[in-house]
């Protein structure tokens, strides 16, 4: 017996048509072949060796190669080549197939291939025994063993038709979407296709009705055939001719499309190029008459094909299929599942400020073009309200922030941010690089005190801790109070950045009962040692807590941004604008790499 495709063939597919190809091994899995039927892609501009496909719900990989002769030295196994290259490559690609012994079988799908070079491929390709089907064709199925690409359709439309499994009916159409048409109606009225091909739309077609006819005759598992032809051309007087040598006994159910064309005073031109009718025997109504008068059962429209295929099955099959084999569940794709509704998965990120799912991203729901320019009247405070605490604070509260922002934003090249941001730009690196090296400095006793501030002294006063006992608890904890003490400011030398926020609280916000506090506590420490100031730490610390507490955030909502350590965010974006400056004035100067002097270096043995 002899089929089309074996369950054991495997396929070169040039081209990269990721969709036809996955159908392909959605097929396979459908049919339970042990591994997918396409072995190797050819894709000359392909950038990758390796595709990944599914398999199932496997991923596998197919190798890609550049050319047919490095697919063939892959897979000596491959017998079939599938041609989805464009209609201007096409013919040089079966040219370049037709060079190697080991290509037995090739489609072509390509439509467009100028009739001479599907002539001249036919020649070539009978005088090699290569077996041709297309142009213009979605290709050939052997139920169960292998189909080319697209045809048959989606695994659903596979599954409704029992296309994984021979029937009894062999097919030949030239349409590809009549075959698929055929097959439903072939699965309905009968139990299904034993092989089908669309052998294409063009007038030469690389393989003819006939061809495929004699190859269903030898077939034990077709007990009858369909043949959807169609108006142009003469493939159906050569299979008539067939019958009438004998060479032809099953059965043939035969109908060709495009009989409305005698409706028009002129020749109808179809959609196929083939599709048209040159002298009266290439009409529909005329090839119908023909092949009723051979013997082939002809509807009379065809709407009534469906009644005579299942009366010849009736006649003609023994097969009588009571309970299908049930069709292996596809996986589906995840977008596609999901668009479905099919399945649901845990996000894994969640986010609550901001939106860029539509035309434009909103903070905190505000579309940002609503925000960015002056004259919307929103503020970096704004901003920072709405990414940062995802409300529109009032605006004693924005100008607050933006206030805290500006005073720390750079305290001179001493410091240590400043310093670390310093040497590493001289040490070649960039922007970005040494803006890091001096944020990490940031920390308890520089810039990322203002928490820890926040959290004590918030504590000292929640406890009712006089300010002396909260200096002698914090002592007794060994624990210095973050937020007091600087290196070189003091009672004496005031630090000018604390002046000018104790000054704008006091004149602006509801209440300031914190930074009241701490100034108590700062009265005991400068008892002990005159620069145990409240430093900009401190000060930013606790008037953030008298900000909250003004907006009537509760207690527990305080200490919950204060452990996620929002506050010192503040110091972090603020002082990044001045650690970014001296990155660039070091640019700017050209200074060289950074040595330190070793007479500042105390060696120890
Ligand atoms: N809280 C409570 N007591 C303190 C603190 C503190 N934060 N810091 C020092 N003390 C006490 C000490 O416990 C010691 O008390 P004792 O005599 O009873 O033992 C006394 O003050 C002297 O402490 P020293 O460390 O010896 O004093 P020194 O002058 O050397 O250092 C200083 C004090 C400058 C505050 C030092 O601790 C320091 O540099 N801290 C970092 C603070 C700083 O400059 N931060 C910058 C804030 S602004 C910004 O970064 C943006
Ligand atoms: C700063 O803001 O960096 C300073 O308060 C720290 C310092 O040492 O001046």
């Amino acid at each position: 017996m002899t089929t089309l495709f074996k369950s054991s063939d495997r396929v070169i597919f040039w081209n990269l048509n990721r969709k036809a190809i996955q159908r392909m091994l959605d097929y396979d899995y459908i049919c339970r072949r042990e591994k997918p039927s396409v072995a190797v892609i050819v894709h000359p501009s392909s950038d990758t060796e390796i595709m990944p496909f599914f398999f199932g719900s496997t991923e596998v990989i197919i190798p890609v190669r550049k050319s047919i002769k490095a697919a063939l030295e892959l897979c000596s196994d491959v017998s079939v080549l599938l041609n989805f290259a464009s209609f201007r490559t096409a013919f040089d690609v079966c040219k370049e197939a037709l060079q190697f012994s080991q290509i037995k079988t090739m489609m072509v799908t390509a439509e467009g291939i100028p009739e001479r070079f599907s002539r001249q491929l036919m020649c070539e390709a009978k005088a090699k025994k290569v077996s041709v089907i297309g142009p213009s064709t979605v290709g050939a199925i052997t139920p169960g063993a292998l189909k080319t690409g697209n045809i048959g359709g989606t695994s659903i439309h596979i599954a409704r038709t029992q296309l994984h499994r021979p029937g009894s009916v062999g097919l030949v159409t030239r349409s590809g979407g009549l075959f698929n048409e055929s097959c439903h109606f072939i699965y309905q009225n009968a139990d299904g296709i034993a092989e089908g091909v669309a052998i294409g739309g063009d007038r030469y077609p690389g393989s003819s009705f006939l061809e495929h006819l004699l190859r269903f005759e030898t077939n034990p598992n077709v007990s009858f055939s369909v043949l959807l032809g169609e108006v142009g051309g003469q493939e159906e007087y050569r299979v008539i001719d067939a019958i009438k040598q004998g060479k032809l006994t099953k059965p043939i159910v035969a109908w060709c499309i495009g009989t409305v064309a005698e409706s028009f005073d002129n020749a109808v031109q179809f959609g196929h190029a083939g599709a048209k009718a040159n002298v009266a025997l290439e009409s529909a109504n005329e090839k119908n008459k023909a092949l009723k008068a051979a013997g082939c059962l002809v509807p009379e429209t065809f709407n009534d094909l469906p009644r005579l295929i299942a009366e010849a099955h009736t006649r003609f099959s023994s097969v009588r299929r009571s309970v299908e084999a049930d069709v292996p569940d596809m996986p589906l794709d995840y977008d596609e599942a999901n668009k479905q509704g099919k399945i649901r998965k845990k996000s894994n990120f969640i986010c609550t400020i901001s939106d860029d799912r539509g035309e434009e991203a909103t903070y905190a729901g505000v579309p940002i073009s609503d925000v960015a320019t002056p004259d919307t009247k929103y503020s970096i405070g704004d901003v920072i309200s709405l990414l940062w605490f995802k409300e529109r604070f009032p605006s004693w509260s924005t100008d607050f922030i933006e206030t805290v922002i500006k005073l720390v934003a750079d305290h001179g090249p001493a410091v240590s941010g400043a310093h670390n941001a310093k040497v590493t730009a001289r040490a070649g690196k960039d922007v970005i690089s040494s803006l890091v090296t001096g944020l990490l400095t940031i920390g308890p006793r520089f810039g990322g005190a203002i928490d820890g501030a926040a959290k004590y002294f918030k504590y000292g006063r929640e406890q009712e801790m006089s300010p002396s006992d909260f200096v002698r608890y914090m002592k007794q904890q060994s624990l210095p109070i973050p937020g007091i003490g600087h290196r070189i400011k003091s009672l004496l030398n005031p630090d000018k950045r604390v002046e000018v926020l104790k000054t704008y609280a006091k004149s602006v916000f509801p209440q300031t009962e914190l930074l009241d506090y701490a100034l108590l506590v700062e009265q005991e420490t400068t008892k002990k040692k005159e620069n145990l100031i409240l430093n900009v730490d401190g000060c930013v610390g606790v008037l953030f807590v008298d900000m909250f507490r003004s907006l009537s955030k509760s207690d527990e909502e305080i200490d919950h941004l204060i452990e996620a350590g929002l506050l010192n965010a503040f110091f972090v974006l603020g002082r990044s604008i001045g650690i970014i400056g001296h990155v660039l004035d070091e640019k700017r100067l050209g200074m060289p790499m950074y040595r330190h002097p070793q007479q500042d270096i105390l060696y120890q043995k």
